[in-house]
């Protein structure tokens, strides 16, 4: 019925991890997911609709005793969901009422780059900015955050972070779990700090090569539990942390479906029983419960650690089907090429981070290419004397395929649209990326860390 292949690991069934930071259960209270709000447009027409999204700070409960000074957007942690359809008009005003420059990055989205929000467009305090564009991919689960040149690492800490749904005539018409809050949900795991007065003081405990706490939330939210009914209901997995990554299961050992990798659908439902998501990559899956009686628990877990309480609460009798069997239309015929057109090597650990052997600058394109061409990339991590560690390789302003791993094929599961992907100590990835859309473009470790160090670059598409 399904994809048979199960895939328990991914890459070259490399199971490795940056981790260092022990995950602790710090209480024994659960609370309620909590769940970002759905934007209200500020205007909408048949064709355009508008939005205002301000960066603010403030103060967040997330625990009992002190409150905890934070950044959001529209509130004090996280962001809303901004919902777009394929085809329309977008419009954004962006206003920053931080005390610091900030930018809006759309992260998956392909639009040019000059509202694609990266390091080149700051916003500074009280200013504000207009973003314009026409939604010209397919439905996917995709964020936002800021991007700010050497600050993006401490910000998206504090809490800046948003999702974007991109909703198009499949994802409309697809027989999926899609009531939002009630079998269909938002799921940022994060990992956090806190000081003995509830504070995340960043600068304190930033790590140079990737800050991580020893507490998850998940959309704000510590110990969250979810009450549902005993159908399929669809997690939009989004890795929001700066430098964890994380292994999911589910307690029971069950198996689950993953349905879309990070820019869209995969072309069917692919059975996984652990499922790695690398810094920036998101993934939606399915969790049959249809065979569990009112009041059965089952835990989303990270490794052996819990993330979220997922408890059947209602028992309905209606037959619940099976997913889809096609979900999408993705070619996945390449050509072979023996000469790549572009080769990126990551290297380095903490303030030595490198990519072809420099650090980022801001003055400097480091590659070019032309609009409406397809390239072959062949990304290197070098496993070098200072160590081996997962890089998460992002490239902006497009969403792109991976050929192979190693010379070996792509587990089932990455055979879609990625903007994100674990690079792994000693690994040569292949990805095919077409430019559609012209600017100047950054490529780079989503460690936010490593970012913020300079294992970045920028190419430029004419
Ligand atoms: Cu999610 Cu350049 O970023
Ligand atoms: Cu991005
Ligand atoms: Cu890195």
């Amino acid at each position: 019925m399904f994809n048979n292949e199960t895939n328990s690991m991914m890459g070259n069934g490399q199971m490795e991890s940056n981790n260092s930071i022990d995950i602790i259960n710090n209480s024994q209270v659960q609370n309620k997911l909590k769940l970002p709000q759905l934007l209200e447009s500020d205007q909408e027409t048949s064709t355009d609709v508008f939005y205002t999204i301000t960066t603010q700070s403030g103060t967040t409960a997330f625990k009992d005793g002190s409150l905890t000074e934070t950044y959001g957007y529209n509130g004090s942690y996280l962001g809303p969901i901004i919902r777009i359809h394929k085809g329309q008009n977008v419009h954004l005003t962006t206003i920053n009422k931080l005390k610091e420059n900030t930018s809006f990055h759309w992260h998956g989205l392909k639009i040019p780059s000059n509202v694609d929000g990266g390091p080149h467009s700051p916003i500074k305090p009280n200013g504000t900015a207009t973003v314009d564009f026409t939604v010209m991919q397919e439905a996917a689960t995709l964020w936002f955050h800021p991007h700010p040149e050497g600050r993006t690492g401490e910000q998206v800490y504090n809490g800046l972070a948003g999702l974007i749904y991109v909703e198009d005539e499949n994802s409309d018409s697809l027989d999926l779990p899609k009531d939002y809050g009630m079998n269909d949900f938002p799921i940022i795991v994060q990992d956090r700090f806190f000081d003995e007065d509830n504070q995340f003081n960043y600068q304190d405990i930033r790590n140079v090569d990737g800050t991580q706490g020893d507490t998850l939330l998940v959309n704000g939210t510590i110990n969250p539990y979810i009450e549902v009914k005993n159908e399929q209901i669809r997690l939009r997995l989004v890795n929001g942390s700066n430098a964890r990554n994380y292994q999911f299961n589910l307690s029971s050992k069950e198996k689950f479906y993953q349905i879309a990798s990070d820019g869209g659908f995969l072309n069917e439902p692919v059975q996984m029983d652990t499922l790695q998501l690398v810094p920036g990559e998101r993934a939606e899956i399915v969790v049959d419960l249809s065979d569990y009686k009112n009041g059965t628990i089952v835990q989303l877990m990270d490794g052996n650690a819990e993330v979220l309480s997922i408890k059947v609460v209602e028992e309905i009798n209606s037959e619940v089907g099976s997913l889809p069997k096609t979900l999408n239309a993705i070619s996945n015929d390449f050509d072979k090429v023996s000469v790549p057109d572009k080769k990126i090597t990551f290297s380095g650990m903490g303030n030595m981070v490198a990519i072809n052997g420099k650090q980022f600058d801001m003055d400097r394109m480091d590659l070019q290419a032309k609009t409406g061409t397809t390239e072959i990339w062949e990304i290197n991590n070098l496993n070098d004397m200072m160590g081996g560690m997962i890089h998460p390789f992002h490239l902006h302003g497009v969403q792109f395929k991976v050929l192979d791993r190693n010379g070996k094929i792509t587990p089932a599961n990455e055979q879609g649209w990625k903007d994100t992907i674990a690079l792994y100590p000693g690994e040569k990835v292949q990805i095919e990326v077409e430019f559609s859309k012209k600017g100047i473009f950054m490529y780079h470790c989503h460690i936010l860390e490593h970012e913020d160090n300079g294992m970045m670059g920028q190419i430029i598409v004419e």
